[in-house]
């Protein structure tokens, strides 16, 4: 199964891949963990150290340095799992797709996107592997990994305005794309009048996942939320969700 997860930037994409790789690979499954935000940061929200966080190699920035261009034959995305793909709690392995860093003469953004569908489109996710890819904010990047029909969307929001917009966009985006299933989540969620406009706007029933000072106190400290406490109540409807993506829901 592969994951895609879409949204306006601070809805909570990472909070919610982090999250749901661990609850999932708590469970045994095999998770791969794709950052595709050109600012990598899900590291944090899985729980692995900063310090790891900031020496992991981008698998764009490392084809760069080798020189590496779009003439040649695409490597092997799981030889590039291998080689920059970094241990995460319970046996995820993490790996971002490109970091901007400075300038290149390469065309960095578009090669973040090119490098991302590639690798969310080649790496295998048979034998019950499970993949799941935080996408950069916005809808440019969802274009971009084209996921397949069997694919799954995740679409993220929180209560404002703007943020459902984008979801309602990123609803209708995937949809073209031929994605049978789009799942909405209303992140942040304090009461029925944010879950009935996220419910509008994705046209479906949603997953709610309640505003949750433990996910910001984690925040706060740089740690994993599901470190903090796996019980809190974004934890718990998080867990759900996951369940809900295993049972084909
Ligand atoms: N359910 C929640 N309850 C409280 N704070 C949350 C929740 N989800 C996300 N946040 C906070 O919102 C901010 C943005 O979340 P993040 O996952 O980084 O968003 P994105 O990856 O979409 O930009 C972070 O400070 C995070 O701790
Ligand atoms: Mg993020």
């Amino acid at each position: 199964m592969k994951v895609a997860v879409t949204g306006k930037g601070g809805a909570g994409k990472s909070t919610i891949s982090g999250a749901l790789s661990r609850h999932l690979a708590a469970q045994g499954h095999e998770v791969v963990a794709v950052d595709g935000d050109p600012n990598p940061n899900l590291g944090i929200s899985l729980g692995v150290a900063r310090e790891t966080v900031e020496s992991m190699e981008p698998i764009l920035n490392a084809l760069i340095a080798v020189g590496h261009t779009h003439d040649d034959p695409a490597p092997d995305p799981e030889d590039l799992l291998a080689r920059y793909g970094v241990a995460a709690p319970d046996g995820i392995v993490l790996v971002a797709t490109g970091k901007i860093e400075r300038p290149t003469d390469s065309c960095l953004c578009c090669g973040s996107h090119m490098t991302t569908r590639q690798f969310f489109g080649d790496l295998r996710a048979d034998d019950g592997r499970i993949v799941i890819a935080d996408l950069e904010a916005g809808l440019n990047d969802l274009l971009w990994a084209d996921p397949d029909p069997d694919d799954v969307v995740l679409v993220v929001a929180e209560p404002s305005a703007k943020s459902v917009e984008i979801a309602r966009r990123a609803t209708s985006l995937a949809a073209d794309l031929g994605v049978k299933r789009v799942l909405g989540v209303a992140n942040r969620s304090a009461g029925d009048d944010d879950v009935a406009r996220m419910s509008e706007a994705i046209g479906a029933d949603v997953v709610v996942v309640p505003d949750d000072p433990a996910v910001e106190h984690a925040d706060h400290l740089g740690r994993a939320p599901f470190d903090l406490d796996p019980t809190s109540p974004a934890m718990l409807a998080i867990a759900a969700l996951a369940t809900q993506l295993l049972d084909g829901a």
